[in-house]
């Protein structure tokens, strides 16, 4: 089975065996009947670079379906299966008028890999909403509930991705929204500057939304058009010392600060000063209009696009001295 229609990156790689999961009750008993054999999680595939076919049996996580936990006069908890398209469900929260969800607007994607990763985007990560998420234990077939706190989120990192990689399959997450009290997060330079070309004063959560949609399409390829998985490399985090010494050279360096201590770089930027945007070798190549993503023009193998994502770090940490390290799961 080819998987190239199951990853954004369009790698055209094989599959040994392919089970589409449309439940639980079906995943259950999936992983019953081939407990001896090796299993590889397949999710929004909006995350990954498949470098070789896959030597397993791959469960396609398909689980549909949205259902409102509970409502009080504040918030609204509402529950979405795995499999439902993250962008779509981000607009049924929307056209509710519940708040929460609106600067994680149009990431590709499924639900069920959100948590994994810890998704973000201009100043809200999905832990600031998550209330808790249900996985199945790959073991026994059970099913578990994982609090917020009991995820271990961190920038771009969770415990599914650390102690529990590939122990459990998330099979749904629930939010936390709120009703008519949203907190609109517009501290990003970009959204603010968005709204104000949209002419919008007083922004709903529809707004920042579109402002984030608008955002994101100037910037960012649609992986429809041309395979990509977003950010390719996690943003590194670095003491202030480091950040220093590049300023001497690079007064306009941009910066976020983490703490007393450390601070974060977009790699987008060390990326470009390397030279590296809009470069192309073959059908690989690094996005002309965001540098920190990856592209596919078509006909790349997943060999090609790892070899220049190695070629850039090393670029990049000759010239800085700063390792980035790969966001997307190398398989
Ligand atoms: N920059 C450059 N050149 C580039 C790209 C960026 O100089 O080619 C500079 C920009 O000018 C800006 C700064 O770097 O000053 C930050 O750029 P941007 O706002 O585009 O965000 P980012 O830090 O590159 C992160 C996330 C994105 C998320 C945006 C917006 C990571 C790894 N990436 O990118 O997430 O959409 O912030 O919040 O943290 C994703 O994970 O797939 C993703 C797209």
């Amino acid at each position: 089975v080819s998987l190239k229609n199951f990853n954004t990156f369009g790698i055209d790689a094989k599959a040994k065996m392919f089970i589409e999961i449309v439940s639980i009750s079906q995943l259950q008993s999936v992983l019953k009947e081939f407990k001896n054999e090796k299993l590889f999680i397949l999710g929004g595939g909006s995350n990954m670079l498949l470098t070789q076919d896959i030597d397993a049996l791959v469960l396609y996580i398909n689980i549909k379906g949205i259902t409102t936990v509970s409502s009080t006069n504040q918030h609204t908890v509402i529950e979405a299966n795995a499999g439902e398209n993250w962008h779509e469900f981000v607009l049924f929260t929307i056209a509710q008028n519940l708040g929460g969800l609106e600067n994680l607007s149009l990431i590709p994607g499924n639900v069920g890999t959100t948590p994994v990763q810890n998704i973000g985007a201009y100043g809200v990560e999905i832990k600031d909403i998550l209330l808790y998420c249900k996985a199945v234990e790959v073991a026994t077939g059970e099913i578990v509930t994982f609090t917020n706190a009991q995820c271990a989120f961190e920038y771009r990192e969770s415990i599914f991705k650390k102690e529990l990689k590939n122990k459990y399959i998330i099979v749904s997450v629930a939010f936390q929204l709120t009703n008519n009290e949203h907190q609109i997060h517009t501290q990003y330079g970009v959204i603010e500057a968005q709204l104000q070309s949209m002419q919008i004063t007083n922004p709903t959560i529809k707004n920042v939304s579109d402002a984030v949609i608008a955002i994101r399409q100037s910037k960012l390829p649609d992986p429809k058009v041309i395979g990509n998985s977003g950010s390719f490399f996690k943003n590194p985090i670095v003491e202030k010392s480091i950040l220093t010494q590049i300023q001497t050279k690079y007064p306009e360096v941009p910066f976020y600060t983490v703490n007393e201590s450390l601070v974060k770089i977009p790699a987008g930027w060390l990326i470009e000063q390397t030279g590296y945007k809009g470069f192309k070798k073959g059908d690989a190549g690094v996005h002309n209009k965001q540098a920190l993503v990856l592209v596919n023009y078509g006909g790349a193998t997943g060999q090609e696009l790892l070899a220049l994502s190695q070629e850039i770090q090393q670029q990049v940490f000759n010239k800085f001295g700063v390792a980035i390290e790969a966001e997307v799961n190398i398989i």
